[in-house]
C-alpha cells in the first residue's frame, strides 16, 4: 500500500506517475523534530536498504549521506554524495516499509551516525511530497514502489555487448586501431565510447572534420564490423559567437539565468559555457532535437555527462581566488594561510555556493538552481528520451546519463560515475547494483578496470568477471591513466575468454532485465530480500542474487585465490575459465572457502534452478538462441525473454519461451 503526505508546496519533479490523493494526518513511522526533520528509532538488527547511488554497503547504517548530486571523482568511504541522487530506502526490521522523498532540494540522512540508534533526515525546507510503502515483504514494496515511478528505460541489446572506451582517443584512426586490436584477437565487441575529443573545441553536437572525416561514412564502417560509435554529449553549451548551438540558444532564451537575467557563465571542457535550462520544455525540444545531427550521421547510442551539473568555475569566484591568493602569498603562510590557500584552490570547481548564482523557469516561476539542483540531470535525459521518441519512434537509442535522480530512470540508464582503479570500488560498483535497481535504473554498470588511476591488469580481470553480469559492460578509462584495453595485458586471453562468458551469458542477463523492467522487479537482490528468515544473511554485503537463479560472489581482494561465501541453501558452483572450461560442484548450505584463480569466473545456481548458456559471437547481432543449452540442476526450465532487441514490441507475453 502507498500513501502520499504533502508538506509545504513542492517544486513538480515529475518523480512519480501516478497521481494519488494526498493524505491529511500524520506521517507514519516517524515523529518530527522541531526544526521539521524526521527522526526513526532504530533498532539494533534494524537495516536500512537503498539510497540508490550512495558510498558504502548494502546496509546504509552507520554513516550520513547527503542527496545533492555531486561530480566527485574522488570518492571513499568518507564522501556523502554521488552523481545521482536517489531518496528512496526502505527500512526492514522492527518495522518495514519504504519512504520515498519526492523532493527538488539537498536532503540530509543520518543513518545511524550521530547515534547509532536513530535515523534522523533533515532537508533545505520542507515543501515535498512524502511517499510511505509498506509491504508484507522488501521484493512487494520495491515492486509497488517502481510502480508509482513508472517503467524504467529499455536499452537496445547491442548495448548488452562488450563496450570499449577511453578518454583519449582523438580520431577516427585511433578508434579504428582500437577496432582493428580487438577484431584482430576475436575479442567480442559491440560499441567504442566516443568521449570528447570527437567534438571541435568540446562544442556539443559538432564533430572535429580533421580528425574525423566523413563522420557518417566512418560509423557506417564501424557498423560494418558491428561496432557501435557512441559518443558524449555535454551540459555546458561553449560560448562561441557564430557556432549555431550557442546562438540559438542565447537567441531563443534557452539558456540559465544569472540574477540579472543575463545567460550564466560557468567554465566546463570548452572553456566558457552556457548551461541549458532543461526545466523548460521548450529548451529539452530545442535541445533534443540537436542528438538528431549525430542520429543522422548513423548514431544510436549516447552519453549525457558532465550534468550535476559540473562547474571548473565561475569567473567571480576565480577572480576572488585569485586576489586572495595573491595575498595570501606575500604573507608568511604559516599554517592557517595555508590551510586558508588549499581550500580555497580546491574549492572553486563544483562549488555549492555556484549553484545559488543562477536561475531557471519552472512553470514560468524564476527559481534558484539549488532549490532543483537534484534535478538538472534528469531533465537532461528528458529532453534526449522525448526528442528520441520522435526522431525514432520504432527504434531504441542507448542513453545513459552520469547525474540522475528519481523519474530519469524512465528515459535512460545510468553509469555509475567516475570512479577509480581501485579494488574498493570494484566491490562499491557491485554494492550499489541494488539500490540503483530499487530506484528504477537497471540499465547500469561502473567503468570496469576503473576511470581514474592506474589499473592492474588482475584489477581488470577481476572487474570483467563482475561486469559479465551488469547489463553495461564498458571499460573506461581516464586521460593519463594506463592504457586498459584488454589488448594492453599479458592476461589478455583470460579477459577474452571472460567476454566470450559475457557474449554465452546474454541471452540470461537480456532476459533478466527486460523480466524485471517489464514486471517491476529487481534484477539484482541482497540476499536478505529471499531468504528472509535467514539470520545470517542480513549481514552479507559481498554476495548479491541476479534474478531468480544465480546467486554471484565476486572476488574483489587483490591476490586472492579464493574467497568465502556463505549459501543460505544448497546451491551449483559454477567455476568457468571459458564457456567450454569449467567445473561444477553442489555445495551445502553454510559456509565455504571457494578457489578461484585469477583467471576463473565464479558464481552460483541456485537450488533447482537452471539458466540458458549459449554460444559467443563477435558482436551481439550474431548471437543466436538456437544455441542455448541449459546449465543448472537437472530437469528445470527456463522462462526466457527474447526480442529483436531493436523495436518496442515488450509484450512479456509474446516474447516469453520456456526452454527445456
Ligand atoms: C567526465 C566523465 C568521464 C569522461 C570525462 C571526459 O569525467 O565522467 O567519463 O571520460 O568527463 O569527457
Amino acid at each position: 500500500m502507498t500513501e502520499r503526505y504533502r508538506l509545504g508546496s513542492p517544486i513538480e519533479t515529475c518523480a512519480v506517475t501516478e497521481n494519488l490523493p494526498i493524505l491529511k494526518k500524520d506521517i507514519p513511522f516517524f515523529s518530527r523534530t522541531e526544526d521539521n526533520g524526521f527522526i526513526l528509532k532504530l533498532d539494533k538488527n534494524d537495516i536500512v536498504y537503498g539510497l540508490g547511488e550512495q558510498v558504502r554497503g548494502i546496509n546504509k547504517r552507520g554513516w550520513k549521506y547527503t542527496s545533492c548530486s555531486a561530480d566527485n571523482c574522488n570518492h571513499q568511504e568518507d564522501t556523502n554524495s554521488l552523481y545521482g541522487t536517489h531518496n528512496f530506502f526502505i527500512v526492514s526490521g522492527s518495522v518495514l516499509f519504504g519512504v520515498f522523498f519526492d523532493y527538488a532540494g539537498t536532503i540530509n540522512y543520518d543513518i545511524g551516525y550521530a547515534n547509532y540508534d536513530t535515523l534522523h533526515i533533515t532537508a533545505d525546507d520542507y515543501n515535498m511530497d512524502v511517499y510511505i510503502i509498506t509491504g508484507a515483504i522488501e521484493k512487494d514494496i520495491v515492486k509497488e514502489f517502481r510502480s508509482l515511478i513508472g517503467r524504467s528505460y529499455i536499452a537496445p541489446k547491442w548495448a548488452f555487448g562488450y563496450g570499449q572506451s577511453r578518454w583519449g582517443y582523438k580520431s577516427a584512426e585511433d578508434i579504428r586501431n582500437v577496432a582493428n586490436e580487438y577484431k584482430k584477437r576475436h575479442i567480442p565487441l559491440d560499441s567504442i565510447y566516443l568521449d570528447i575529443d570527437y567534438m571541435e573545441r568540446f562544442k556539443d553536437f559538432t564533430v572535429n572534420e580533421q580528425a574525423f572525416p566523413d563522420f557518417a561514412d566512418f560509423c557506417a564502417e564501424m557498423k560494418k564490423e558491428g561496432i557501435h560509435l557512441v559518443p558524449i554529449i555535454d551540459a555546458g553549451v561553449k560560448i562561441e559567437s557564430g557556432y549555431d548551438v550557442y546562438e540559438e540558444g542565447v537567441k531563443n532564451n534557452f539558456f540559465c539565468k544569472d540574477k540579472d537575467g543575463n545567460d550564466f557563465v560557468g567554465a566546463v571542457w570548452p572553456g566558457r559555457v552556457h548551461f541549458p535550462d532543461f526545466f523548460k520544455p521548450e529548451t529539452r525540444e530545442w535541445f533534443g532535437s540537436k542528438y538528431s545531427f549525430l542520429i543522422e550521421k548513423g548514431v544510436e547510442g549516447f552519453w549525457n555527462d558532465m550534468n550535476e551539473p559540473a562547474i571548473f568555475f565561475t569567473d567571480d569566484r576565480l577572480e576572488s581566488v585569485i586576489n586572495r591568493v595573491n595575498e595570501l602569498s606575500k604573507s608568511d603562510m604559516g599554517i592557517y594561510d595555508y590551510f586558508e590557500f588549499t581550500g580555497i584552490v580546491a574549492g572553486i570547481s563544483n562549488n555549492i555556493e555556484d549553484y545559488k548564482k543562477f536561475f531557471h523557469t519552472v512553470n514560468g516561476e524564476r527559481i534558484p538552481h539549488n532549490k532543483v539542483h537534484n534535478l538538472y540531470g534528469y531533465n537532461m535525459t528528458k529532453a534526449a528520451g522525448e526528442a528520441f521518441e520522435s526522431i525514432s519512434p520504432e527504434k531504441r537509442i542507448l542513453m545513459y546519463s552520469r547525474s540522475s535522480c528519481i523519474g530519469a530512470h524512465r528515459y535512460g540508464g545510468i553509469w555509475q560515475g567516475d570512479n577509480k582503479s581501485w579494488w574498493s570500488h570494484l566491490l562499491m560498483n557491485f554494492q550499489m547494483m541494488p539500490s540503483l535497481n530499487m530506484a528504477g535504473f537497471l540499465y547500469t554498470g561502473a567503468d570496469l578496470g576503473g576511470f581514474g588511476s592506474d589499473t592492474t591488469e588482475d584489477l581488470m580481470l577481476r572487474w570483467l568477471q563482475l561486469g559479465v553480469f551488469t547489463p553495461l559492460m564498458r571499460n573506461h578509462s581516464a586521460l593519463g591513466t594506463r592504457e586498459q584495453e584488454l589488448y594492453r595485458f599479458d592476461n589478455c586471453d583470460d579477459c577474452k575468454k571472460m567476454v566470450e562468458i559475457r557474449y554465452g551469458l546474454i541471452p540470461y542477463i537480456y532476459s533478466e532485465y527486460m523480466k524485471a523492467v517489464l514486471k517491476n522487479e529487481m534484477m539484482f537482490r541482497p540476499l536478505s530480500f529471499d531468504f528472509r528468515d535467514d539470520e545470517m544473511v542480513k549481514s552479507v554485503e559481498d554476495q548479491l542474487l541476479l534474478g531468480d537463479e544465480l546467486m554471484l560472489a565476486p572476488v574483489y581482494t587483490q591476490n586472492a585465490v579464493g574467497r568465502y561465501v556463505y549459501l543460505p541453501e544448497e546451491m551449483k558452483l559454477v567455476r568457468m575459465r571459458s564457456l567450454d572450461d569449467y567445473d561444477t560442484e553442489i555445495l551445502t548450505k553454510g559456509h565455504h572457502y571457494v578457489k578461484a584463480d585469477l583467471n576463473e569466473l565464479i558464481f552460483f545456481i541456485r537450488k533447482g534452478k537452471a539458466i540458458p548458456v549459449g554460444k559467443s559471437a563477435e558482436n551481439t547481432a550474431l548471437l543466436c538462441d538456437d544455441t542455448l543449452v541449459l546449465m543448472g540442476y537437472d530437469g528445470t526450465g527456463y522462462a526466457l525473454y527474447s526480442d529483436d532487441g531493436i523495436s518496442k514490441n515488450y509484450s512479456i507475453d509474446d516474447n516469453l519461451k520456456i526452454i527445456k
